[in-house]
């Protein structure tokens, strides 16, 4: 038996906190009656149903590390029915991706049916560093550079640069390409970021997950995640 808000964390609809939230609003049945008090505990014979919606507690865990293409849409399903992260992973779980990557961005992808670790991964506590490779229109100067590693302000809140690096200048089309390590997850932060700065991102690309990399992975490849980097990733909680 378990806490009826764990067990909607675990499903990966929000966080505990939130499922509490839903709980105290009314927002949850148990095998159809509305739960409102915290401290309900149940099995996986109980129905669970959030928003009236009945969540589909898995018991087999699988970790996909996807390297998404461009033109891709970082979501389950898509009401264009554009392509999305999960129809290039050959599997019957019901996985989504942790995080987003904008349509236009390449590069790692985790897609999980372990709402958990989705929930460890997403949270800002937990301080998760991404890199990511970004073409930038222009050259950076010294007071770019400054900005950039005392943290800009977007949207009234400051984004720390854990790392940052110039890869290479073009001076003839007078771009620059740059690695940037971030432990943000907000919306289009890193084009934001750059684009506060006068300097446009024309490409972007995730080359690692803390700890993972993006390796061998060619576009639109994936590879299952091993034991001992599923236990890594939980040990960053
Ligand atoms: N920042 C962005 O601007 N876009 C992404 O896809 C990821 C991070």
């Amino acid at each position: 038996m378990e806490r009826l808000q764990k067990v909607i964390a675990d499903a990966g609809v929000t966080s505990r906190r939130k499922a509490e939230d839903l709980i105290i609003n009314g927002k949850v049945r148990v095998n159809g009656e509305v739960v409102k008090t915290l401290g309900v505990k149940v099995s996986g014979n109980d129905i669970v149903e959030v928003n009236g919606v009945m969540l589909q507690n898995e018991k087999v865990k699988k970790y996909y590390l996807l390297n998404k293409p461009r033109g891709v849409i970082s979501s389950a399903h898509d009401e264009k029915n554009r392509p999305t992260v999960v129809q290039y992973i050959d599997t019957d779980a019901r996985i989504y991706p942790v995080g987003r990557l904008d349509y236009d961005t390449t590069g790692l992808i985790i897609l999980t049916n372990d709402g958990e670790l989705a929930n460890i991964l997403a949270h800002p506590r937990n301080k998760i560093p991404k890199t990511y490779i970004a073409k930038i229109e222009g050259l950076l100067n010294k007071d770019d550079i400054e900005r950039l590693k005392s943290g800009i302000m977007i949207d009234g809140r400051k984004v720390a640069v854990e790392d940052f690096k110039i890869r290479d200048k073009d001076f003839d089309k007078k771009t620059s390409l740059v690695e940037v390590t971030i432990v943000e997850g907000r919306n289009h932060i890193v084009k934001k970021m750059f684009e506060s700065l006068k300097h446009p991102v024309i490409r972007l690309s995730r080359i690692k997950i803390a700890f993972l990399e993006i390796g061998k992975l060619k576009s639109g490849q994936y590879r299952e995640l091993t034991i001992k980097e599923i236990k890594k990733l939980y040990s960053l909680k």
